[in-house]
């Protein structure tokens, strides 16, 4: 009887390990990218904006509390695809503009070239902004089976034209890998895209993993750096009349667009049975431009500074994160991550092997997301520009943050941007929350209900309100470097550097190794031959253009 019974239990044992080996099939990895998007604009911390569906990502997940990307488009998702800081890929300067040659180095592969060699299909719909000049720069040169939307910084919402050197000449940028598509003019940018996704995620075959990408317009200013276009104007400035600025207005419907797309996405996975694998993350590239060029009203509120600035409103991201895969679920996380992080953080969560992605800097924050485990990161390199002499790092788990130089004189280096809290704000809307396509699909899989308990502790747990001391503002030049107690001054209102000469001694000297390393930036001047005037008004790799469309006898028409 002992006998059978140790027999029993040792085929018990032996057939469990065996489930253990069974490879799980890889998750299904959806990245929805926000562009330009401040702190202060999604409904997790502001009253002005409903995005439900990006909440309820959060609270079925993760939300995250110190996540932090790069000051600008270009720079972030430089350092998203790469998983390096993007000193390395000499993408730590400005956005590339439209005309200029730089792009990415051929020899460092992205993100979807590593997934690819786990056997996932791999697509981007919406902006790639990382270099077109040549076809070889172009996504689908650079490990993704299929990219339909445009090429450079931005582009129209209805018409898809992009200008070029900030004039009347403007090239129609929406293709579809190399085809120009121009039957979606009319169309509103959110829901084209958010149309295309949907057909990528329906027609995936689900034998095979899906990497899709969607890197969206909004809430970016659209055609000549100022449009905010919205499918219906006096319905968005109805809608949100207690905003007080009406581009803001504006801009509160671009978001809610965006976070419609989401719920549709959401929905579709689990239509087709994908969602019980997927991974889902939502975040924005960057800080809101609150004021200056390409501004379109998005806040930072309470954080200083802005996109391109070092401040934490241009790097102290938005990012919600939701898998059934995660064993910790709704919750805040407070461990440091950086948006390279993320190639690592994939690739271990798809199975496979770290090594495979040689020395890169970011680490794998799967343990870190799924258990709430520490951060296997102390430090951030924030960036270098060599060009403008700033510099900035975060060391000490998440501690101190020294910043030097200023962009543009500091004159981006305030605070900006609406609190949100005007008492004619409606308050926060748990039911939509509730009821968003997003909540209903992932309910219906994880069982968990999420509670007005839960939302009304996750909002209080981000709530950065209390660090903005209005009344004690001393004026800050960090032309001298300037050092910051984020724990406990997160708004970065006041220079501790006097007291602390020899932490910010140390950082300095972090920052000097980095800079051993750098690789400078290319030339960002303008190309004139990149004049779409020369491609049938169109936008096309004008160093590699044998088969573009060129304007009869190709004469320059300016
Ligand atoms: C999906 O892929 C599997 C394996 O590659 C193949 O056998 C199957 O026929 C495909 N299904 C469809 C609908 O194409
Ligand atoms: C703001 O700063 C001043 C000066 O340091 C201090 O006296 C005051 O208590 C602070 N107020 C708050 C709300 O922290
Ligand atoms: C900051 O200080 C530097 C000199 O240290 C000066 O050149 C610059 O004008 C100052 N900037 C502002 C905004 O006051
Ligand atoms: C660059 O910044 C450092 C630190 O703020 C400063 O000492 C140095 O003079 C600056 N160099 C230039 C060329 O502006
Ligand atoms: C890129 O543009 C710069 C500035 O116009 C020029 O000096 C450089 O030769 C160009 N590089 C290539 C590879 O075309
Ligand atoms: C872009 O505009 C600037 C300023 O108007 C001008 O100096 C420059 O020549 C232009 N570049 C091209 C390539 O058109
Ligand atoms: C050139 O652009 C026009 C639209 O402006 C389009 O109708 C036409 O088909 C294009 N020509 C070619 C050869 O693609
Ligand atoms: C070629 O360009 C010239 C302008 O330089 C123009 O007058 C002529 O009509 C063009 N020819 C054709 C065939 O488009």
């Amino acid at each position: 009887m002992k006998i059978l019974l140790l027999i029993f239990l040792t085929s018990l044992i032996q057939n469990s390990s065996q489930v253990c080996r069974v490879r799980r099939p890889r998750p299904h990895i959806i990245v929805i990218m926000g562009d330009d998007m401040g702190h202060n604009d999604i409904g997790l911390r502001t009253n002005q904006i409903p995005t439900p569906n990006i909440d309820a990502l959060g609270y079925n997940g993760v939300v995250l509390d110190r996540y932090y990307v790069q000051n600008a488009c270009t720079p972030s998702r430089a350092a998203f695809l790469t998983g390096n800081y993007p000193i390395r890929s000499a993408m730590q300067g400005l956005p590339i503009v439209a005309g200029e040659n730089r792009s990415l180095p051929l020899n460092m592969p992205l993100m979807p070239q590593h997934l690819k060699n786990l056997g996932y299909r791999t697509h981007i719909v919406g902006k790639w902004h990382l270099g077109s000049a040549y076809r070889s720069s172009t996504p689908t040169e650079k490990g993704f089976d299929s990219h339909f939307g445009y090429w450079n910084g931005f582009t129209g919402y209805y018409d898809y034209f992009t200008d070029f050197n900030s004039t009347a000449i403007e090239g129609f940028d929406l293709h579809d890998r190399f085809e120009t598509e121009r039957g979606y003019q009319g169309q509103y940018a959110t829901r084209v895209f958010t149309e295309r996704a949907l057909d990528i995620i329906e027609g995936h075959n689900t034998t095979r993993p899906l990497f899709l990408l969607m890197t969206h317009l909004a809430a970016h200013a659209g055609r000549d750096g100022t449009e905010l276009g919205v499918p219906n104007e006096v319905e968005a400035q109805r809608t949100y009349s207690y905003i007080q600025d009406p581009r803001r207005r504006l801009y509160a419907e671009i978001v809610a667009e965006l976070d419609r797309s989401i719920g549709q996405v959401v929905r579709k996975l689990s239509e087709r049975q994908m969602l019980e694998n997927s991974i889902i993350l939502f975040f924005s590239d960057n800080g809101a431009p609150t004021v200056g060029p390409y501004t379109n009203s998005g806040s930072n509120w309470p954080l200083r500074g802005i996109k391109l600035t070092n401040f934490e409103g241009g790097i102290r991201g938005t990012a919600t994160i939701f898998s059934p895969l995660l064993k910790k679920r709704g919750y805040v996380n407070k461990e440091l991550i950086h948006v390279s992080d993320w190639l690592p953080t994939f690739y271990a969560a798809a199975g496979g092997n770290l090594a495979d992605l040689g020395p890169i800097d970011g680490v794998n924050q799967w343990p870190t997301l799924s258990l709430d485990t520490p951060s296997p990161r102390s430090e951030i390199l924030v960036n270098i520009n060599e060009q403008d002499n700033t510099t900035s790092i975060i060391t000490d788990n998440g501690r101190f943050k020294l910043v030097t130089g200023a962009f543009e004189g500091g004159t981006y280096d305030g605070y900006f941007g609406d609190s949100g809290r005007s008492p004619d704000t409606p308050p926060y809307d748990p039911f939509a929350v509730l009821q968003s396509e997003t909540n209903i699909a992932i309910q219906e899989l994880t069982q968990t209900p999420i509670t007005r308990q839960q939302i009304r502790v996750t909002r209080a747990q981000i709530d950065l309100s209390w660090c903005r001391n209005d009344s004690f503002r001393p004026p800050l030049n960090c032309s001298q470097p300037c050092l910051f107690d984020l724990e406990n001054d997160p708004c970065e209102t006041t220079n501790i550097i006097e007291e602390n000469p020899e932490i910010a001694e140390r950082l300095l000297r972090r920052i000097a190794d980095f800079f051993e390393v750098l690789v400078p930036q290319g030339d960002s001047t303008i190309d004139p031959n990149a004049n779409p005037q020369r491609y049938n008004n169109t936008w096309c790799t004008w160093l590699d253009d044998d088969w573009c469309v060129k304007t009869p006898n190709n004469t320059r028409l300016f």
